[in-house]
């Protein structure tokens, strides 16, 4: 069979997309600059997505001769349009980035900021207790957006082609509009309430009030406007003159607090990745404010202690959860924004401390956690989104990406004409002791809310480089992106012959210290599995639906074959 220069993956879609994925690829065999006849031709660049048209406008960016940062502002553009649940221009995230010419690795860190007039009161009262609602909805909830700039910066100075080009794929399907799939119309279900009761978010996204189904037409000519003037004007035509003005004016009306200052000052940094070796293997990962980088690497140095091999086997699990508990009870301790705290980076990561954490697991039992005064609050319940892509193209320039704007459609609030539906990130900061977010994780001083400020996140893009080649992974999923990134980079190491698509399909497991009992998927895991680990003390506890997207591609040192894989969760919404 005659392959093309480019796999693609999209969200477990293949098989019901063959025909659509044929297509595709037979455009690009057409294109390609592959020798005519060859019988088997190996892909020489991979992206995985989360949406197929995302993919599709990321692929059609090389083939016109864009490098792997061109396609990833195609892909994150057009996931703002069509998959404006996860992630998008009213939100943040991280990229990182491999330059093969140089081996420049870098982390673009658009992660929302604190607006300057923020304060804690807006979130929690004079007893200490939080304003239902205050970090999730409205404008409160939203923290200054990003991705535009990143999206800018990543053009500018990464890629070959113009951002006006970039951005072209998303503005025409922001237009003209594109059939939502079953997973969006699924979750506009879910989130009925929210968009029917948020601001402008009715007008938008539903059909008559109601969740539109599958197959509908959604047309987001505001959203079209305000992508032409990031097109025309690179971050000035967002953070400046009337999308600004919209914004904030939105925003405040929503509650918020936001000023034009915040805006025009936002800036996008570039910082070094963590980087680190594990058994041989160079991971390098998002560095801090995201925790993901810090806390595998502890995790994995843990891990380097003992004879592990296969997560999911019982004996290796029980370590497996003890190193992830040790990580992230140093996440809660110390992690934060390094611009406004002190984080002993180096010394969390180092293998010494690594080892000397190691030493306190108890082979047979699981380490309770009662030196952690922590009062428990019910934590709110719901359903949370975010989007991660992976590229590599065909000189080996890579791109993990994960973006978001928090949970489902964010904070329910669409600012004022601009189509940008707003993140609610302000709930990844820590409101104090005790108090959870989200995604049950607790926090300290080191990330509690300030101006400026960058809130601490789980979003971890990885590459991982061995004798094999080149991994690029990574997953939604808030605090379990961690543990998810970690069995797929220990799956990765533990193939002779990658098959990606058995590394993002593997059953998950979960574990973050707080609370302390380990999430498991359902039907992930047998009785006997069970037993073992119940036997050793840990509470287990078997959650009601899967959970991930992890998007992975992969390039081999020996030929650059290239391969991509989309996590079949996405697709049947069996997890998020
Ligand atoms: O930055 C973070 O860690 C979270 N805001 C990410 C949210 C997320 O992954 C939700 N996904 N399912």
């Amino acid at each position: 069979m005659l392959r093309s220069w480019l796999a693609v993956a999209t969200a477990g879609r293949a098989r019901a997309r063959v025909a659509y994925w044929r297509r595709i690829l037979t455009l690009v065999l057409v294109c390609a600059t592959v020798s005519a006849g060859a019988a088997d031709v190996p892909a020489r660049a991979a992206i995985a997505s989360a949406h197929p048209l995302a993919t599709e406008a990321g692929y059609r960016i090389l083939q016109q001769g864009g490098n792997a940062f061109d396609a990833a502002v195609t892909v994150a553009a057009v996931l703002a349009v069509v998959e404006p649940y996860s992630a998008g221009l009213g939100g943040g995230g991280f990229w990182l980035l491999h330059r093969a010419s140089d081996r420049k690795q870098v982390m673009i860190d658009a992660r929302e900021t604190a607006p300057a007039a923020v304060t804690l009161s807006l979130y929690v009262n004079d007893e200490g207790v939080p304003v239902p609602g205050a970090t999730l909805r409205g404008g409160k909830a939203a923290g200054i957006p990003g991705v535009p700039a990143g999206m800018a910066h990543l053009a500018e100075r990464y890629g070959k082609l113009k951002l006006r080009q970039l951005l072209a794929p998303a503005i025409v399907l922001a237009r003209n509009g594109f059939n939502i799939d079953s997973r969006f119309a699924r979750i506009a279900q879910v989130r009925e309430p929210l968009l029917r009761g948020g601001i402008n978010t009715a007008r938008v996204f539903l059909d008559n009030d109601a969740a539109p189904p599958q197959g509908y037409l959604l047309r987001q000519p505001e959203l079209a406007t305000t992508l032409e003037r990031l097109a025309e004007q690179g971050r000035d035509g967002f953070y400046r003159g009337p999308v600004a003005h919209s914004l904030v004016n939105g925003v405040n009306a929503a509650g918020g607090v936001w000023q034009a200052a915040d805006l025009a000052d936002y800036k996008v940094i570039e910082r070094p990745p963590v980087r680190f070796n594990y058994r041989g293997a160079t991971i390098v990962s998002a560095a801090l404010p995201s925790s993901g980088g810090v806390t595998l690497a502890q995790t994995l140095n843990i891990l380097e202690a003992y004879p592990i091999r296969d997560a999911r086997d019982p004996a290796s699990a029980h370590i497996v959860i003890e190193a992830l508990r040790r990580g992230f009870q140093d996440r809660l301790r110390y992690l934060g924004d390094t611009d406004f705290v002190k984080v002993p980076v180096a010394r969390l990561i180092d293998k010494a401390y690594a080892h000397s954490r190691a030493a306190t697991i108890n082979p047979n039992l699981a380490t309770p956690i009662d030196a952690l005064t922590i009062t428990p609050l019910a934590a709110v319940t719901e359903s949370y989104n975010t989007t991660h892509y992976s590229v590599i193209d065909v000189d080996g320039n890579r791109v993990g990406a994960t973006l978001s704007i928090n949970s489902w459609f964010g904070g329910g609030l669409i600012a004022g004409d601009t189509g940008v539906l707003l993140n609610n990130e302000m709930d990844d900061f820590s409101l104090g002791p005790g108090l959870p977010n989200l995604y049950h994780l607790l926090g300290g001083k080191a990330n509690s809310i300030a101006p400026h400020k960058r809130p601490l996140s789980s979003m971890s893009p990885t590459f991982v480089e061995d004798g094999k080649g080149v991994l690029v992974i990574g997953a939604p999923g808030g605090s379990r992106i961690i543990s998810m990134v970690l069995f797929g980079i220990l799956d990765y190491l533990n193939q002779d012959n990658v098959d990606l698509l058995s590394i993002v399909t593997a059953p998950r497991y979960h574990h973050q210290c707080w609370p302390d009992q380990v999430e498991m998927e359902p039907a992930g895991f047998s009785d006997a599995w069970r037993a073992t680990l119940e036997a050793k003390g840990h509470q287990l506890h078997v959650v009601s639906r899967k959970w991930g997207n992890m998007q992975a591609v992969f390039k081999a040192n020996a030929d650059g074959a290239a391969q991509a894989a989309s996590d079949p969760r996405g697709f049947d919404m069996g997890g998020y």
